[in-house]
């Protein structure tokens, strides 16, 4: 836990100039605790709360919020697929399908070796290119059931 209030403290530093005010702050903080920890349990809201002097049910408001910000841990490669109604219309639904089905797990879920997590999410602003994979911090456009093939292959 030392690692992540490390990074916390850090962010803190190197951000707080350019943010008007402590709430302001908040995303990126939590970010950077996410970073470090991998997920935001109760004890890592509860160390930035504490770091940047907000109450505690602030932080998990704005957590609970954004789908950016997991209350559960995630596999090392998380699959975060669009089925918002750009993606809906080209296909997304059946490239969830196909990864549930190549995985064995469902959206929410994560596969028994801790590799892969599935997640289903809104809009995430790459309509063009639709279906889209937020894969980590990648995008993966135009999304295909040989790209998912690909994709996998690749992170195994
Ligand atoms: S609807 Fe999928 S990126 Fe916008």
């Amino acid at each position: 836990m030392k690692q992540v209030q490390n990074a916390i403290d850090a962010e803190i530093d190197k951000k707080k100039r350019f943010y008007p005010n402590k709430e302001a702050l908040l995303l990126p903080v939590l970010h950077a605790a996410q970073r470090a920890y991998g997920w935001l349990p109760h004890d890592v809201m509860e160390m930035v709360a504490k770091s940047l002097e907000l109450p505690l049910p602030k932080v998990k408001q704005v957590t609970s919020f954004y789908t950016m910000f997991y209350k559960k841990p995630v596999g090392e490669c998380h699959l975060q697929v669009c089925n918002n109604i750009a993606c809906y219309l080209r296909g997304s639904s059946d490239v969830i399908h196909y990864i549930e089905n190549k995985l064995g797990i469902l959206p929410g879920e994560t596969t028994k070796d801790g590799l892969f997590t599935l997640t289903e999410v809104e809009c995430l602003g790459s309509c063009g290119t639709a279906p889209v994979i937020q894969i980590n911090d990648d995008y993966f456009e135009s999304v295909s059931r040989s790209d998912v093939d690909k994709i996998l292959e690749a992170k195994q």
